[in-house]
């Protein structure tokens, strides 16, 4: 097991899931894709978080960004799980969730952090770019349910900068002013954002978001 870190190649895997035998690189296919993991089946945070997952599968398929889940439990569990889970939270669970039984993707990823809990994963997110290198990780505690609007809101960072000469500010939502790369001078800033610059400080420029 190795710390996977930003800018790293997301490792390759095969493994059971509730959709079956999958591999991660021909489901993701040119893609974006989201990894998360969840402690175990019929937990009632995690039940919350994939009913949540499933309600945002449209806003991820407009950003060409695939989900994936994994939970500890096995395929059989995640079938009984899942009825549950589209009960109680009103929709249709509508990607993989991996069986990781054997602990062999949870441990690739890291994914058990033994002074929080031996045997269980913790709550990782992977978001993972086309060309398969690692672009955000984020961890969080069993207790804590994650936030998906917040999911959506760093893709739609990354998908912006990898593009655009911008990095995006403090609670920065889509359609908000960016701010100019610290790469780019003012002069040359305003001859690539026509929509004008503003210049703040000499290393503090903003600019209407580049895309729209
Ligand atoms: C939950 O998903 O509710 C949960 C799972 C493991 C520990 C605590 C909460």
């Amino acid at each position: 097991m190795a710390t996977i870190r930003l800018g790293d190649l997301a490792p390759d895997f095969t493994a059971d899931s509730s959709a079956g035998m999958i591999n991660l690189y021909d489901y993701l296919g040119d893609s974006w894709g989201i990894l998360f993991s969840h402690p175990a089946d019929f937990t009632p945070v995690c039940t919350t978080e994939l009913g949540a997952a499933a309600n945002y599968k449209e806003e991820f398929d407009k950003r060409n960004v695939k989900m994936i889940a994994l939970s500890v439990d096995s395929a059989a569990s995640h079938a009984e799980w899942i009825k549950d889970i589209n009960e109680t939270q009103n929709t249709t669970v509508n990607f993989p969730i991996i069986a990781d039984e054997d602990r062999k993707v949870s441990t690739l990823y890291d994914m058990i952090h033994p002074n929080a809990d031996a045997t269980l994963t913790v709550r990782s997110v992977y978001i993972i770019a086309p060309d398969k290198t690692v672009k955000l990780t984020l961890t969080y505690p069993a207790s804590t349910g994650r936030n998906f609007d917040e999911l959506l809101r760093v893709i739609d960072s990354l998908q912006l900068t990898e593009y655009h000469k911008v990095a995006t500010p403090a609670d920065w939502k889509h359609g908000e002013k960016v701010v100019v790369s610290p790469a780019i001078s003012t002069e040359d800033a305003k001859k690539i954002f026509t929509k004008g610059v503003e210049e703040i400080k000499p290393y503090l420029r903003l600019t209407p978001q580049p895309n729209l």
